[in-house]
């Protein structure tokens, strides 16, 4: 369980399906290893600014307020803030400062536009809709991968990179990614930070498994001390 998933119990699993559908976009498109890693991390971490939201948020059952919207649309910030200091071979802050950016502008926080949004944030914001429409959220079932995939087609080119939707409906077109991406049942989670806290105590331990580490995701020393890092400076961020 991540630091995000033991206060947000709906994103319990969310944000690693988000990584492997990423990376498979990544891989479709033909990028290369060291992007599709980077990506494939980021997905990992998209939400952890979602930290610094008040849980009472994150789990409401009805809908949010205006006020209560624009909370939660900090968490890309706050993502950030928390990565930017972080040693990584990738651009994990800057994927996630954009991954709610949509290409003709009308995404957050910045509001920016075409190729103003960096590649592996275009294929993270395109795997991060079809796992939210597909999954099911505090205040709403869940949509339905179709749905999802709808959302996309319809959207191509406005809101969507257009190269990046394509591989995302054509992985979807072949049944055992469809099977990835509709699965909420499956959770995989490389469980890197559990933060537990008690009224304003808190208390932070890392656990790292590398059997959870998927076989294309190698490099584990690396991703050990990234994640580590991650975790120290989240705990900072909060503290
Ligand atoms: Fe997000």
């Amino acid at each position: 369980m991540s630091a995000l998933e033991s206060r947000d119990p709906y994103t319990a699993g969310y944000q690693s399906r988000s990584a492997d559908l990423a990376r498979a976009i990544a891989t479709e498109i033909g990028l290369d290893q060291d992007k599709i890693d980077g990506i494939y991390m980021a997905g990992i971490v998209h939400d952890i600014g979602k930290i610094a939201i008040p849980a009472e948020i994150l789990i409401k059952p009805t809908k949010l307020t205006n006020i209560e919207f624009s909370l939660i649309k900090q968490h890309s910030v706050s993502g950030y803030e928390i990565l930017k200091d972080v040693e990584s071979p990738w651009s994990l802050a800057e994927i996630v400062y954009q991954h709610h950016e949509r290409m003709d502008g009308s995404g957050y926080p910045r509001n920016l536009k075409g190729d103003e949004i960096i590649m592996e944030a275009r294929i993270l914001s395109v795997a991060d809709v079809v796992e939210a429409m597909a999954s099911h959220r505090p205040y709403r079932a869940a949509l339905g991968i179709e749905a999802a995939l709808e959302e996309i087609k319809k959207n191509k080119g406005t809101l969507y990179d257009d190269a990046v939707a394509d591989a995302c409906l054509m992985l979807s077109s072949l049944s055992a990614s469809t099977r990835m991406v509709a699965s909420s049942e499956r959770v995989f989670s490389i469980p890197m930070v559990c933060v537990f806290r008690f009224s304003h105590v808190l208390s932070l331990s890392a656990i790292l498994d590398p059997t959870k580490i998927s076989d294309t995701f190698l490099n584990f020393r690396l991703t050990r001390d990234v994640l580590f890092n991650i975790m120290n400076r989240t705990s900072l961020f909060i503290m």
